[in-house]
């Protein structure tokens, strides 16, 4: 088990179908006491989760609403975790919203949703978390970016979702670099073309004309992006902090 008894919150796992969701079943399948968040959150989801772990042995997932573009309630949820059990280990944070529409489109409420929910609501999730964590000297953070923060958008999001997503980069990596000597790690994944709902958008012919374009011919899977999230929380990946890993199957290659 890569993640015994630790307790890791995961943020954005409120979609069966998306990469919080697969994350946090990973890690109950790794040990892991899990805490999913998301602005939607539902008994159902989480007693769905619970079986489809299939282990009754496993320790139980917890579900605990939360909009990450409110500090409070961020802060509220973290402290009702380490209440509950008395330690919090580690947070994926992989909720956010994307809109791809045309530059000259997108009009102030736009940019500032999109900035409040994929930047703000990061700071929001990590700040919350490193008050924790820094008591405690110990700690990891993994924030999920997206490929269009390092190639300038042109997939699934625009300009706005690009920039957006840049500032999660930036802001993992001042991370690492102030909490490093506190014993804590932070580090960035950039996913590109994952099958989740996130793709609902993008209708068949576009979707059959960027596969073309990925160098492993295919989309990539919710499972693919919880491995890479079980590697950075695991100790598997205790020397690596402040790096930013692609998981695009050779979208962007640099
Ligand atoms: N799917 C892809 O191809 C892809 C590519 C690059 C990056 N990403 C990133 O991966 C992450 C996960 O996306 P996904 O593909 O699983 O899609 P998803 O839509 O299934 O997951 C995003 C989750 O974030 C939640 N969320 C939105 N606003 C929130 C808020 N204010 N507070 C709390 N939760 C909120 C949603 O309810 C949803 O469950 C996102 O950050 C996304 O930008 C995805």
């Amino acid at each position: 088990m890569r993640l015994d008894g630790k307790v890791c919150v995961i943020a954005g796992a409120g979609s069966p179908r998306g990469i919080g969701y697969a994350t946090a079943k990973l890690f109950s399948q790794h040990g892991a006491i899990v805490v999913l968040t998301d602005i939607v959150m539902t008994d159902g989801l989480v007693d769905g989760l619970r079986e489809e772990i299939g282990d009754p042995a496993a320790p139980a997932p917890v579900g605990i609403r939360c909009d990450i573009t409110d500090y409070v309630q961020c802060e509220a949820m973290m402290d009702d975790v380490v209440a509950r059990f008395g330690r919090f280990d580690c947070l994926i944070n992989s909720a956010g919203i994307v809109d791809g529409r045309p530059f000259l489109e997108i009009d102030d409420a736009m940019f500032d949703r999109m900035s409040t929910v994929n930047l703000k609501g990061s700071f929001n999730l990590c700040k919350a978390a490193l008050r924790v964590f820094n008591a405690n000297r110990s700690g990891v953070i993994v924030n999920i970016s997206s490929a269009a923060a390092q190639r300038g958008g042109g997939l699934v999001g625009a300009a706005h979702y690009a920039a957006s997503k840049g500032g999660v980069i930036s802001l993992t990596r001042a991370i690492a670099r102030e909490f490093g000597p506190r014993g804590i790690r932070a580090n960035v994944i950039c996913p590109a073309m994952i099958e989740t709902d996130m793709l609902n958008g993008v209708n068949e012919e576009q979707q059959k004309s960027i596969v073309e374009a990925i160098p492993l011919r295919r989309l990539g899977t919710p499972e693919e992006l919880a491995g890479t999230c079980l590697f950075l929380a695991s100790d598997f990946s205790g020397f690596i902090t402040g790096a930013t890993i692609d998981v695009n199957g050779g979208t962007h290659i640099h």
